[in-house]
């Protein structure tokens, strides 16, 4: 197979050529991002809003998002054995470390927990949220113990109940500055990549020709060395014809699957209700004509 690594990623960034990332949180959904060839797979802490519905990323715990990982993993490589394609691509895998798992100043507690995410979720590398000196000091220590990090910085939603609302960051030339500081500071602890969430479009590409390392937007802009959007967003699966769904500015809605959804479980309900389901064709279990005699 060809495998994105963290490697290649540099590369990418290098030669000019844009990073796709989609996030995944099933066996179904990974299958999905790896069979379009999507750079990275990000088994992301919104699991906890789009497939558990919480109001927030606060509750996800290590156990459940280990348990999401893993269905993940499953379907990246049951994807990867089903394909016609000699080579197929293998996505880098990245799972976010969840709220409560890696902010203790006993930073061991970030490895181990970052441990688990390798060794029982199947991940190729893990996700922290954070541009402090503290974060910093946490991400070298994991990327020292053998993990590779991707950083997280504008809006980083573990944060809700300190910044108050899910809004912009880095609106101010001073913020703006502060956060190219940030990034400069997770790549010298060692993280492989920054993602950039909800930051003015000159700022991102500021913090994009400052790196070496590649950055990876959602609602950045267009200067970014790659994009990432949450999967039920981009493909409308609240999506209803009489339902108003929630959609953040920054998603472009690139199918409605929810729609597809709908009709056809309106169609099961309406076909169950007349008796055209099931027809003859979709009842294989017969018995043959002796047996049915005898029964009769
Ligand atoms: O959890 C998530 O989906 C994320 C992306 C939006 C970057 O962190
Ligand atoms: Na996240």
């Amino acid at each position: 197979p060809r495998s994105v690594t963290t490697l290649s990623l540099a590369s990418q960034k290098r030669r000019g050529r844009k990073i796709s990332m989609v996030t995944a949180y099933d066996f179904p959904s990974a299958m999905h991002v790896q069979r379009a060839n999507i750079d990275i797979i990000l088994v992301g802490d919104s699991c906890a809003m789009v497939e558990l519905g919480y109001d927030t990323t606060q509750p996800m715990t290590l156990d459940q998002m280990i348990h999401h990982c893993q269905a993940v993993q499953r379907g990246v490589t049951a994807s990867m054995n089903r394909s016609n394609d000699a080579k197929p691509k293998k996505p880098l895998l990245v799972g976010d470390m969840p709220f409560g798992t890696y902010e203790y100043n006993d930073l061991d507690i970030a490895l181990k927990n970052a441990y688990r995410m390798v060794k029982e979720g199947g991940m190729d590398a893990v996700k922290l949220e954070g541009g402090s000196k503290h974060r910093a000091e946490a991400i070298k220590h994991v990327v020292d113990g053998g993990v590779a990090v991707m950083g997280h910085i504008g809006l980083t939603p573990q944060a809700i109940s300190v910044i108050g609302g899910f809004r912009a960051q880095g609106r101010t030339a001073a913020r703006a500055r502060e956060m190219i500081d940030e990034a400069l500071r997770l790549q010298d602890a060692g993280a492989f990549c920054v993602v950039l969430e909800c930051v003015p479009g000159n700022v991102a590409k500021a913090v994009t020709d400052t790196l070496e390392i590649p950055t990876i937007g959602i609602g950045a802009g267009n200067g970014t060395s790659g994009q990432v959007l949450v999967y039920h967003d981009m493909l409308g699966m609240m999506s209803h014809p009489h339902h108003e769904e929630f959609m953040p500015r920054f998603c472009k809605s690139y199918a409605q699957v929810g729609h597809a959804i709908t009709e056809g479980l309106d169609a099961f309900k309406k076909d169950v209700e007349s008796g055209n389901f099931p027809s003859e064709e979709y009842s294989p279990y017969v018995m043959n004509d002796e047996e049915k005699k005898m029964f009769e």
